[in-house]
């Protein structure tokens, strides 16, 4: 009986990972479109801060796969929704802003489904995530607000800008020393 129990919050649990494993899924998709859309159109600094917003994104996507296997459950590999292609980019921003924030509403609802059902781990989970979509949240919405005000004059500012991240990602194959690494 109490195994039996046991077994139905773990089940809750993780379907509210996966729920989230989802959301994450469609946030990459959709943040990764817009970075090649920003390129092309020349905003390189947006473009370049849409990007590592999408690897924090891929982060998540692990973050939660990794407790859902640990739970004994099978994470899902379908998005929550399709991504939206060739936005403007005065769309771009608020469209962005208003996910993240339905993202940290649902996501505190999630929290509270780890909690009731005594996952402490996942509780952790979910509150480092949040965080961290709070950051992407301000972002948008600063974005948001100065093309809302500023319009052509702010995206004139941004136009032509670097879209290098600054970031050096090490892939598989730079790891293993190949893929054309110095010296190699
Ligand atoms: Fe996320
Ligand atoms: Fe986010």
């Amino acid at each position: 009986m109490a195994q039996k129990a046991k077994e139905q919050r773990k089940k809750k649990v993780i379907e509210v990972l996966n729920k989230a494993r989802s959301m994450e899924l469609h946030a990459i998709g959709q943040y990764m479109n817009q970075h090649y859309n920003l390129d092309d159109l020349d905003f390189g600094d947006m473009a370049a801060k849409v990007k590592l917003i999408a690897i924090d994104e891929m982060r998540h996507a692990e973050m939660f796969a990794e407790r859902i296997k640990e739970l004994g459950g099978e994470p899902t590999a379908e998005p929550a929704a399709k991504a939206q292609r060739g936005q403007e980019v005065k769309a771009v921003f608020s469209f962005d802003a208003n996910l993240e924030d339905n993202t940290i509403d649902t996501y505190n609802q999630f929290l509270q489904v780890c909690r009731e059902n005594g996952d402490s781990t996942s509780v952790k989970i979910f509150e480092a995530v949040i965080d961290e979509e709070q950051v992407h949240y301000n972002y948008f919405d600063n974005v948001n607000s100065h093309i809302e005000k500023l319009g052509e004059t702010y995206l004139a500012q941004i136009a032509g800008t670097p879209s290098a991240s600054g970031l050096q990602t090490q892939g598989f194959v730079a790891r293993q020393g190949g893929g054309g690494a110095p010296g190699a």
